[in-house]
C-alpha cells in the first residue's frame, strides 16, 4: 500500500496515532489529581512518588514536638499493673463485636487501667526509645490517649489524659461529661452511657517532622491500630466496646482543651460492662 497516494488511509492513520498518543498520556495521568473532592485530593497530595521523596528531603520540615505531653501539676492516679490474662487473642477476634448497651455494673479501676494499657502502653525499649502495644510509622507515637471518666470505681469523674511513661492518669478536668462528649458526638448515646469514653488525639507533627504530608496518612492508620487493640481487650475481658468515628471535631477538641491544629481528636471509643 503506498501512503502517499492514498490522503484517506494517511489521514485514518494520523488520527489512530493521535488517539493512541491521547490515550497514553491519560493513562499515565494520576486520575486522583483533578475532580476536586477533598478526599481525592487529600489522596493525591499525600501519595508517594521517588520525585517527592527527593524533594522531601530538601524541604523544610516543621520542628520535632516533644515525645511526650504530661500535665504538670495536675492530680495523678497511679494506675495497677497491666497484669490481667485473658483470652486467646483468635477467640478474641471471633468474640469481638461492637456494643453500644452497656449494663450498671461500674468498670473496675484495673480494667481501665488494662484498657489504657492496650491502647499506648509500653512493652520493649530499642536505642532508648520506649515501644509501645500499637505499632507506629518510624515509632514516632503520634498519639496521645485521654478518657471521659463516666463510671469507674475509685476514680472520681472528668477527663484524664494517659500518661504512658508512669502508667498514671493525670485529671485534667474533673466532672461530669456524660452529657457533653454525647453532644460532641452527634448525640449517640452510648458516650456517656460508656463507663469510660476514650478520645485518640494526634498531636500532628510527630510524624510530620519526619514524613511530611505521608504523614498524615499514617495518622489515620495508626488509630485504628490503637481502637483495635482496645477492642480486642475488651472483648478479652468480657466488656463491650464500640468505635467511633462520627463526632463534631471542634467541639470535640473544645472538650479536650485541644487546639484541633497542633492536636486533634482522631476517633473516640466507648468501654463499658455487660
Ligand atoms: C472508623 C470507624 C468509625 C465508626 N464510627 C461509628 C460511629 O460513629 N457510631 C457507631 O455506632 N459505630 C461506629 N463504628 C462501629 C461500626 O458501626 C461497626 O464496627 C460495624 O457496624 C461492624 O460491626 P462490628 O464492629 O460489631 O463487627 C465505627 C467503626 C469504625 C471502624
Amino acid at each position: 500500500m503506498n501512503i502517499r497516494r492514498n490522503p484517506g488511509k494517511l489521514l485514518a492513520l494520523a488520527l489512530l496515532l493521535a488517539v493512541t498518543l491521547v490515550l497514553w498520556v491519560s493513562a499515565g495521568q494520576d486520575e486522583t489529581e483533578g475532580d476536586g473532592a477533598i478526599g481525592r485530593k487529600f489522596l493525591y497530595e499525600t501519595s508517594l512518588t521517588w520525585q517527592g521523596a527527593i524533594g522531601d528531603l530538601f524541604s523544610a520540615m516543621p520542628a520535632k514536638p516533644p515525645q511526650f505531653k504530661k500535665y504538670t501539676g495536675a492530680r495523678t492516679v497511679k494506675l495497677p499493673p497491666a497484669e490481667f490474662k485473658g483470652l486467646a487473642v483468635e477467640e478474641a477476634i471471633r468474640r469481638r463485636r461492637s456494643a453500644r448497651k452497656f449494663s450498671d455494673r461500674p468498670l473496675k479501676l484495673e480494667e481501665l487501667s488494662q484498657l489504657l494499657w492496650a491502647a499506648q502502653g509500653v512493652t520493649g525499649e530499642r536505642f532508648r526509645k520506649l515501644l509501645r502495644t500499637a505499632p507506629s510509622a518510624g515509632a514516632l507515637y503520634p498519639f496521645e490517649v485521654y478518657v471521659f471518666v463516666n463510671n469507674v470505681e475509685g476514680l472520681e469523674r472528668g477527663l484524664y489524659h494517659y500518661g504512658v511513661r508512669e502508667h498514671q492518669l493525670e485529671q485534667v478536668k474533673a466532672g461530669d461529661f456524660r452529657a457533653a462528649v454525647t453532644e460532641a458526638g452527634l448525640d449517640q448515646d452510648m458516650l456517656g452511657a460508656a463507663d469510660a469514653t476514650f478520645a485518640l488525639a494526634a498531636v500532628i507533627d510527630r510524624i510530620r517532622f519526619k514524613y511530611g504530608e505521608r504523614g498524615w496518612r499514617y495518622i489515620f492508620m495508626e488509630s485504628g491500630h490503637i481502637s483495635q487493640n482496645i477492642y480486642l481487650q475488651a472483648a478479652s475481658m468480657g466488656l463491650g466496646s464500640v468505635a467511633v468515628g462520627a463526632f463534631l471535631d471542634k467541639k470535640l477538641n473544645e472538650l479536650l482543651g485541644l487546639d484541633g491544629v497542633n492536636e486533634a481528636a482522631i476517633a473516640l471509643h466507648a468501654v463499658g460492662t455487660l
